[in-house]
């Protein structure tokens, strides 16, 4: 079974804010609903319908309109995320 391990840096606080585990069958899943339901505090104020703009990860992608498979480099089984205010 294919795992991809995500890292999540806060920019502020230039620290490892969570790693954990995807299974593949999360993989195509929006990285809002994915990192929030982990307890990681992603702002928002449209409940992920990309109007807002306040989710932005890795400088300007909206994690609500953002799968952890668009995040995947090729051959790799890793993704890297980073938030500004964390
Ligand atoms: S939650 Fe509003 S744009 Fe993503």
């Amino acid at each position: 079974l294919q795992v991809t391990q995500v890292k999540v840096m806060g920019l502020a606080s230039n620290s490892v804010v969570a790693e954990f585990k995807l299974q593949e069958n999360e993989m195509d899943s929006d990285l809002l609903t994915l990192l929030r339901d982990r307890g990681i505090p992603i702002a928002s104020s449209c409940y992920g319908d990309g109007v807002c703009q306040k989710c932005l990860i890795n400088g300007d992608l909206m994690a609500c309109m953002t799968s952890p498979r668009e995040l995947l480099t090729r051959g790799s089984n890793k993704v890297q995320i980073s938030i500004s205010y964390l």
